[in-house]
Order: C-alpha cells, then structure tokens, then sequence
C-alpha cells in the first residue's frame, strides 16, 4: 500500500516538483503541538462512542505523545512528500501501531483537522499577545509615577497646542492598547468554536461525539461552560473569518506601536528634546561618528506594513472561494505566523524601551512658554466670566497676536494692555496664565486636571494588579 493516504484511487505516483510545490510542512510544522492535542481528544472520542477500544485509544495516544516529544526535540524528520504536519504525524503513527495507527482517521478530514488545530494555535495567540499588551500597560503606568508633575505640551496638527501632563500622555496609550485587548478577548469568543467532525465538508454517518471533543479541547464559553460548536459542517471547514479577525486585531495593534514609535522619535530629536532613548537601543551610522539613530522605534513604525500586507493577504486570498474547502486555504498559515511573530517582537522590544527611555523635564520645561499653550484657558476664563465664547476667542487671539509681536508670553502682558483688550478680567486672570497654571485649571472627566489623572492612575493600578492575580504567561508557541 502507498505511504499517500490518499493513492488509493490514483495509478500514478505525484510528480516530484508537485510534491515540493504543495508542500506546507515547512511552515505548518508549528502546529503539531495543536494537531496532537486535537488528536487525542478526537481518540478519546472514538474510544468513547466505540469505534476504537479502550486499548487502541491508549496506543494512540501514547505513541502521539512519543511523536511529539520527538518533534519538540528536533529528532523528528521531516520529508516534503508527506505534504504537511498532519500527514507526518499520522504516518508516525502508523509507523509504530501499524492497523491502530490507521484508525485515528476514523470520522475526521484533514480539513476539519487543520481548521481545528489553527484554532487551538490562535487561543494561544491571544493569550501571549493580551500579556504583552499587558507587560506595555503596566511600563507605561509605571512611567506615570516616575514623570509625576512633569507637563508637556500637547499637539494638534503637529502645532503646540495645550499643555497637558505626561503621565496623560502615558495614559492614553494605555486606554488604546486597552481597547485592543478587549478586541482579542471578543476575537477569542468566534475562535473558541470547534470545526472537528465537520469531516471533509458533510459531516458523517458515523455516531461521533461533537460536545465530547469540544470540552476535552476547552472549546466551552468560560462563563457558561456550555460547549461551543461550529454548527455547520460546510462552515466550519471553509470558514477563516477568526483569522481575519486576529490579523485585523494585530494591524491595530501594529498602528498603535507605530504612532506610539512615531512620536517617540520626534520626541528624541534634538528639535524637540523631551526625550533620551536608552542607549542600548539606539544604533549608529557607518559614516557620520556622531549619530545614534531610533532605529528600534523606526523599525517598530517600519514593521506595521508587514502586518498590514498579511492581513491585506488574507482577504485576498478568502475572497471568491467557493464551499467548502479548497486548497488555497493552505496559503493562510504564513500571513497569520508573520503577523503573530511581527507583533510579538514588537510588543517584547517595546516594553523595555518604555519603561527605560527618561524625559528631559529640564529641556521641557526650558520651552514650555513658546506655542501660547495657556491661549484656551485663558479664553475660558473669560467665559466665566460671561464674556460670549466667540468674542472671548477674538479678545484673546488678539492679545496673542500682540504678545507675538514683543515676543513675550500671554503672562508677560501688561494687565492694563490685557484689561483693554477684555474688561471683564481682574487680577485672578494670572491663575489661568502660564502652562502649569493652565494644567491646574482643568476639571473635566478625562481631562489632564492632576486630580483626574490620578484618578486615571489609580484606576490602572487596581485593574491591572487584579489581572496579575489571575493571569500567568501561557505556552510558547
Ligand atoms: N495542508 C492543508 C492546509 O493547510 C491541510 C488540508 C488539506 N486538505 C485537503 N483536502 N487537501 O489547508
């Protein structure tokens, strides 16, 4: 009998080149861990509904630990004829149990089997991008504590606009971060279905045991526990929205870094000045002695096109397939590896340099009285004091256009040349003058008012502590 499970029907042995050009072993091979676990829940199965006995399913699932030790230790040989991960392991096992070994096919597909095992490896997926996310979290509130007090001035359309603390800065990366956390966590609900027993594309006529399959593999709803399964066949094996959906969740992610990246490399400029990268990860230049160059944050920036490339790949690649499965669906492991790997390492390189960059309060400071970043509070102040909020826009605009021809901040005015200009202010407008002053006025929810961003703080620290207690990095995948 030929070693291609699938001979039987065919006189001619695959050309060589065939072999080699529909081959994917050399990238699936990271599934094995996936496949055996899905494996063995489906003998056990098997066992259970009796279509294998006790004593087969023991064989089986002790020779499928063998092979994977084998694998996990770089013994394992891989042959491209044999397609891919699944057909290894199978002729494995076949190689030690012979007619047992023969059995575990018994009700299940390749295609059932491959969509089941990319949705075990994207469960851990999440879990190891969600810590990540959370490592960034906890540098950044960390940071808060660290630049206390510190203000920077915060930009629109790259122009100083208002001041606003550090630590709100820190924050906001945060918030979005925390945002695609909670996108995996809703990405994780459509993934956790099971496709196993979906067969080729029909189902079958043998009396398998779905629910069974799907609690050995954890496929329940964690807050239910009921079992979660793909609840049709011709879906289950065509369907790869869940890998759509991750690699969208890591472009979002990728975006977040690189804006993050972006403005860190403006920040270390010597144009700005706020910011010192850590030595350790910066890089020179072959020809000008001076530089050290952000290259890793660069880089970061750099490598969100990858992810977006992969995900741009895989709509590409679902659009127009007809049901059920088709082979092109082969061609989705590399973009979804990529743009795991790519985020990975940039989520693990990010968190030291968060947490070891230091800001230049001095520099901050030295400039913070350039840009009219009390402009607003000021307008506001005068909106307390009934002054309709177009006239005290113009008022103000005015007294800034002056202020810019003696090339002096709003404070540096003469009260009796700002008094002019708006009667309705007395001395108290100098509480409002200045950028520290114009920090310390704020109060809205949200806003970057000291007391709200403490708030902000306190709030992270408490979620993030309680997360810890429950959360432990999971497999390396
Ligand atoms: N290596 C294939 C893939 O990744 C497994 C499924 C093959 N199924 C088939 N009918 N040829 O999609």
């Amino acid at each position: 009998m030929s070693w291609k499970p699938w001979a039987g029907v065919f006189t001619e042995a695959p050309d060589p080149q065939v072999e080699q050009f529909t081959e994917s072993v050399s990238f699936d091979r990271r599934l094995y861990s996936q496949d055996i676990r899905g494996s063995v829940a489906h003998a056990q199965m098997l066992a259970k509904v009796g279509l294998l006995t006790a004593e087969e399913c023991q064989q089986i699932e002790q020779a499928l630990h063998e092979i994977e030790e084998e694998i996990r230790s770089g013994r394992f040989v891989f042959r491209p004829e044999l397609e891919d991960i699944h057909m290894h392991i199978e002729r494995a096992l076949t190689d030690r149990l012979g007619d047992v070994g023969r059995k575990l096919h018994t009700a299940r597909s390749r295609n059932d089997q491959v969509a089941t095992a990319m949705r075990l490896w994207v469960r851990e997926a999440i879990e190891q991008i969600d810590y990540r996310l959370r490592q960034i979290q906890e540098a950044f509130v960390g940071r808060c504590e660290r630049d206390a007090g510190v203000i920077v001035p915060g930009y629109t359309h790259l122009r100083r606009a208002q001041p606003v603390l550090a630590a709100h800065y820190w924050l906001c990366y945060c918030e979005k971060f925390q945002r695609d956390r909670d996108r995996l966590s809703d990405c994780r609900r459509r993934v956790n279905m099971l496709p196993l027993g979906a067969a080729a594309l029909a189902g079958t006529s043998l009396p398998i045991d779905r629910h069974d399959v799907a609690r050995r593999l954890g496929f329940v709803d964690p807050e239910t526990g009921q079992e979660q399964l793909l609840s049709n066949s011709l879906d289950a094996v065509s369907d790869r929205d869940f890998l759509l959906e991750f690699v969208f969740d890591l472009a979002l992610i990728s975006e977040h870094l690189s804006t993050w990246a972006e403005e860190w490399i403006l920040w270390s400029s010597q144009e700005f000045g706020f910011l010192k990268l850590p030595e350790a990860f910066c890089t020179g230049s072959s020809i000008m002695p001076q530089k050290r160059n952000p290259d890793v944050l660069e880089l970061i920036r750099g490598k969100t096109a990858r992810v977006i490339g992969d995900l741009q790949t895989l709509l590409v690649l679902i659009k127009g397939l007809p049901l059920a499965y088709n082979r092109d669906l082969q061609e989705d492991k590399p973009p979804v590896f990529d743009a795991f790997d790519t985020v990975r390492a940039c989520l693990e390189i990010a968190v030291p340099l968060i947490q070891q960059a230091e800001l230049d309060p001095a520099a901050i400071a030295e400039r913070l009285d350039q840009g009219y970043l009390d402009a607003t509070s000021f307008m506001e102040y005068l909106i307390q004091r009934g002054v309709p909020q177009r006239t005290a826009h113009h008022q103000v605009g005015r007294l800034v256009r002056r202020a810019m021809e003696l090339g002096i901040s709003l404070a540096q005015l003469p009260f009796e040349e700002i008094q002019q200009m708006c009667p309705e202010i007395d001395q108290g407008v100098f509480q409002v003058l200045g950028a520290r002053q114009a920090v310390l006025v704020m109060q809205s929810y949200g806003s970057t008012a000291p007391a709200e961003v403490e708030r902000q703080i306190q709030v992270w620290k408490s979620r993030l502590a309680a997360e810890k207690a429950q959360c432990q990095p999971t497999l390396i995948l």
